[in-house]
């Protein structure tokens, strides 16, 4: 959702602002802005605009050498309209403070309501103009406690007494014309990263935004706060407690968050899932076992084999790889499995016991409803495995074990190549928990050869692009499909339909095929596309059934099918083949050609598939 980005350093911060911003914008926004202290006029200079990054660039005046410290914002409207005023960098009423804010803050009401009777004037609908005025209100000794405690100084410890007056989340960049030389970083449910160069530092909510400059860098947990200058850095937790952090290594180059030479992040992705499934993979099966290494969960196995059930969290895309997991643990593991969506758990009663496993699925790992979900399930005892592919996010390190999808940064708001690993994660997971409880040597090896040779099927079903492009170019035009599937490929029908309305904004309804006769079959009109997925599978004969049905009553069929399947030709009005591989494993496959029917829809209908309206990547709010 909104992105940050500050820097402090010796260079001109506002290109390196506009630069870090363009690198979030995949994350979703509908406004930016930058705040930048001159050192001349001794004044913060804001500049913000709703729309792109592009029209802010527009307003941008010649870089100054002279202003080496700056803050810059993405913003993602929740509190008010996505216009220039509600905008971020928010000035206080002073005129001192400057804040960029991630998250919500949830008794903004109240303090907006104190904070005007103490006098302090508001331009916005923003809760983060509370965050601002409240450090401008204390800061400014109003309310008669002028001194910090120590050599403490005034901004710090202003800021601090604003963050412990704020209930909600936030990730924050802070900087006061009375220090020049000095940006405050905090955060509490929000990501927010401090990136260590050679004489610079940069804060961001997003390593994506770092990894340019370094890939050396400290990541805050909730409750810590930053305080840089020139000089240094000191971390301190928000009630004043210094700490000391650990140094790590942002794992991905700047190479994987560039789009060489594609025209989209999300094709990009998806072309990229071979390889991405073998780092997956890589290192993880052993096939002359029968056996999976899951290196990150190797001492939570006793706890995992003697779980009596699973629940799995997760949301949109993540959840139907979810769904995907719960048919793969209760076939092949033999567990009772359910599938959950994180924003319903956390207010439910869930009843957890001792054997109960709670997994979280996250791309980004910092989905807030999914992480409310998991800390709902410590709180009731249950023990919590992430899979997860951003390495140190929340989620990652909230969980108290994990499995992390190893597949680089995935940028298209689109998720595809975290679809496809995390049932590739959950495939494995339940094939050695089932091995660890009743699956035979063989039947393991057999599943793990299976996996193995899933990378080198989905680039075999890459080179059909040009051939689902032109089933796009025939079907695009119409308002309303169905994706139908049954078993291991009723979720992938549900992910089919999601790729086409997020991108291509035609409204998609994914079922089991089965239960289109319970109403939806109303839906079916002269030429409506349905999508069928219909490979070879315990269910074959059924799902060829529901072919029949839609195609007695007018609409146009789009068959994914096994390669070498001679029957299906005639149900089909289009047909999309794939190569064969056991029923539990072929989601992986079948998924493939409905990420790039989507695409291809999505641009023949002249939508920009990287930004698509609305939409977030990563959804930290709830
Ligand atoms: O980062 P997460 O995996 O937790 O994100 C969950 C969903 O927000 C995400 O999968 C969303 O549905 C995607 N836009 C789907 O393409």
């Amino acid at each position: 959702m909104c992105g940050i980005v500050a820097y402090l350093g010796k260079k001109p911060a506002q290109p390196i602002l506009i630069e870090g911003l363009k690198r979030l914008e995949y994350r979703g926004y509908d406004s930016a802005g930058v705040g930048l202290i001159n050192p001349d006029k001794i004044g913060i200079k804001i500049i913000k605009s709703s729309g792109r990054i592009s029209v802010l660039e527009g307003l941008l005046p010649e870089a100054n050498p002279k202003e080496v410290l700056g803050i810059g914002h993405t913003r993602w409207a929740t509190h008010g309209e996505p216009n220039t005023i509600n905008a971020h960098p928010h000035l206080d009423y002073t005129g001192k403070i400057a804040v960029v804010h991630n998250g919500i803050i949830e008794n903004y009401s109240t303090l907006k309501t104190w904070l005007i009777s103490k006098g302090c004037k508001f331009a916005s609908e923003t809760d983060t103009e509370v965050i601002a005025n409240l450090i401008g209100y204390l800061y400014s000794g109003q309310d008669g406690k002028k001194t910090p405690n120590g050599d403490q100084n005034k901004f710090e410890w202003a800021v601090q007494r604003a963050l412990n007056e704020l209930v909600g989340t936030y990730g924050l960049a802070i900087i006061c014309t009375d220090f020049p030389d000095m940006l405050i970083g905090a955060k509490k449910g929000s990501p927010l990263i401090l990136g260590l160069g050679e004489n610079e530092f940069i804060i961001a909510s997003d390593a994506a935004a770092i990894v340019e400059h370094t890939t050396q860098a400290i990541y805050l947990a909730d409750n810590e706060m930053v305080t840089i200058s020139s000089k240094g850095f000191h971390t301190k937790t928000i009630d004043n407690v210094e700490i000391r952090k650990e140094l790590k290594q942002i794992e991905f180059s700047l190479d994987a968050i560039e789009l060489n030479g594609f025209a989209h992040y999300m094709l990009k992705e998806i072309c990229e899932q071979p390889k991405a499934l073998n780092m997956c993979l890589g290192g993880r099966l052993d096939a002359r076992d029968g056996r999976v290494v899951l290196g990150g969960i190797s001492k939570y196995w006793r706890e995992i084999t003697r779980a009596k059930r699973i629940i799995i969290n997760a949301c949109g895309t993540a959840w139907h790889a979810g769904l995907v997991g719960e048919y793969l643990f209760e076939q092949l593991a033999r567990i009772n499995t359910e599938t959950q969506y994180a924003s319903e758990f956390r207010y439910r009663n869930p009843i957890i016991e001792d054997d109960t496993i709670v997994i979280a699925i996250s791309q980004s790992g910092e989905t807030a409803d999914t992480l409310a979900a998991v800390e709902q399930a410590k709180e009731r005892g249950a023990t919590t495995l992430g899979i997860v592919n951003v390495v140190g996010s929340t989620i990652a390190r909230t969980t108290d074990t994990g499995v992390y999808l190893r597949v680089g940064p995935e940028i298209g708001v689109a998720s595809t190549k975290a679809f496809t690993a995390q049932v590739a994660v959950l495939a494995m997971l339940a094939i050695e928990l089932g091995r660890r409880r009743h699956l035979s040597s063989d039947e393991a090896k057999f599943y793990i050869e299976e996996l193995a040779k899933i990378p080198a099927k989905i680039e075999k079903i890459l080179t059909k692009s040009e051939q689902i492009k032109k089933i796009a170019e025939a079907t695009c035009d119409r308002e309303n499909w169905l994706f139908l599937g049954r078993g291991f490929n009723y979720p992938v029908a549900l992910e089919g339909a999601l790729k086409l309305k997020e991108i291509s904004y035609i409204h998609a309804e994914g079922l089991p095929a089965a239960e289109m006769k319970h109403g939806p079959i109303a839906l079916i009109t002269e030429g409506m596309p349905a999508v069928f997925i219909a490979t070879m599978c315990s269910q074959y004969s059924k799902i060829i059934g529901n072919i029949e049905e839609v195609r007695a009553r007018g609409g146009r069929t789009i068959v994914v099918a096994s390669e070498g399947d001679e029957n299906i030709k005639q149900y089909a009005d289009f047909l999309i083949t794939v190569p064969d591989a056991p029923e539990e494993l072929q989601p992986m496959l079948t998924v493939v050609p409905l990420q790039i029917l989507a695409y291809h829809a999505a641009v023949l209908r002249g939508h920009d598939v990287d930004k698509p309206r609305n939409l977030a990547k990563s959804v930290t709010v709830e």
